[in-house]
């Protein structure tokens, strides 16, 4: 499993207990862990693997996706990763199942923390893949009472919808949780030894942008202004820029709208206005929302 790097691990205690805890069961485990990007999934899972003595650790990423990735594509990279992780001939990447049986050969006796992060990924382009990891998990991994197999990715509906409340899974999985972004006092961490020189007015500005997602923390550099850190990431993170932009058009789009509905259709304009408010902030809080998409799920809310 990639090293945890050399950056310091912050809170997710709770977290990292019910995990820990797994190792005492005396059968193998299934787990879940859903969350949005750059929220600590995959450091999780490296603290995890540090924090677990005696377990052999694998972790294993699916592609993102883009227009031109094919399953076979991501099935050939995985079997490189299991070339690079195991230290064996990458298997055929014909099948899935030839690829979850040679990681299942690998793990069928003593301690095992096997992570399949963005499963989301590893499982979009190939509508086998789920049905054949099932398959793998009641007949291979499960036989070992000594093996965490942690499944992990960002898009949770996805994972809700096929793997949660999928009847193929129903009954398997051991601990399921979404990780939240860090509380106020792990966020204060981030400042190392500055945390009682800066204000607190200063921590909560950066912190309204930032969130609690410590991908954001960690770059903040503890000894320039809020604002200057502010425009360093906005210029750094485009993610971030977009998110602004859509927060301030779904305000603008707000307050026009409410503008316009108290003027001019006193009728109809309230119900029409919290439409399009809605519509305005669905798509600043879920990027890559299509207009389409968000109409749809928006169309009868009043
Ligand atoms: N609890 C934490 N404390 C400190 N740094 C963290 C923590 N969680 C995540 N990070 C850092 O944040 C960044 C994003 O985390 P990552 O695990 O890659 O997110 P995800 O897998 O959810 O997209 C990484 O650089 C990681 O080292
Ligand atoms: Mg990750």
């Amino acid at each position: 499993m990639a090293s945890a790097g050399t950056t310091p691990f912050y809170g997710r205690e709770h977290e990292l207990r019910r995990l820990q805890e797994l190792a005492g069961k005396k059968t193998a485990s299934l787990v879940i862990i859903k969350g949005r990007r750059r929220i600590g999934k995959s450091r999780l899972a490296t603290e995890l693997a540090r924090r677990l003595p005696g377990y052999g650790a694998l972790s294993f990423q699916g592609l993102p996706p883009t227009a031109h990735l094919t399953a076979g594509q991501e099935r050939e990279d995985f079997a490189q990763q299991i070339n690079r992780q195991l230290g064996i001939p990458a298997p055929r990447a014909d099948d899935w199942n030839t690829l979850l049986w040679s990681l299942a050969d690998r793990t069928r006796t003593g301690r095992h923390l096997l992570v399949l992060d963005e499963i989301n990924w590893l499982g979009s382009k190939d509508p086998t893949f789920l049905g054949k990891l099932k398959n793998a998990w009641d007949a291979e991994f499960s036989q070992n009472p000594h093996l965490i197999l942690i499944l992990s990715g960002s898009l949770s509906g996805w994972i809700e919808r096929n793997i949660l409340h999928h009847t193929g899974f129903l009954g398997r999985v051991s601990l399921d949780f979404t990780l939240p972004e860090l509380p106020l006092a792990t966020c204060n961490l981030f400042w190392g030894k500055h945390r009682d020189r800066i204000t607190p007015h200063e921590k909560l500005r950066l912190l309204s942008v930032t969130g609690g997602v410590p991908r954001y923390l960690e770059e903040m550099n503890p000894t320039l202004s809020a604002d200057v850190n502010i425009q360093r990431m906005a210029d750094a993170t485009k993610s971030i820029a977009r998110s602004w932009r859509r927060w301030s058009t779904a305000l603008w789009t707000y307050r026009n709208y409410t503008r316009h509905s108290a003027s001019a259709r006193p009728g109809r304009s309230a119900n029409t206005a919290r439409i399009w408010c809605r519509r305005a902030f669905c798509r600043a809080t879920t990027p890559g929302t299509s207009r389409r998409r968000m109409k749809a799920s928006t169309a009868n809310c009043a």
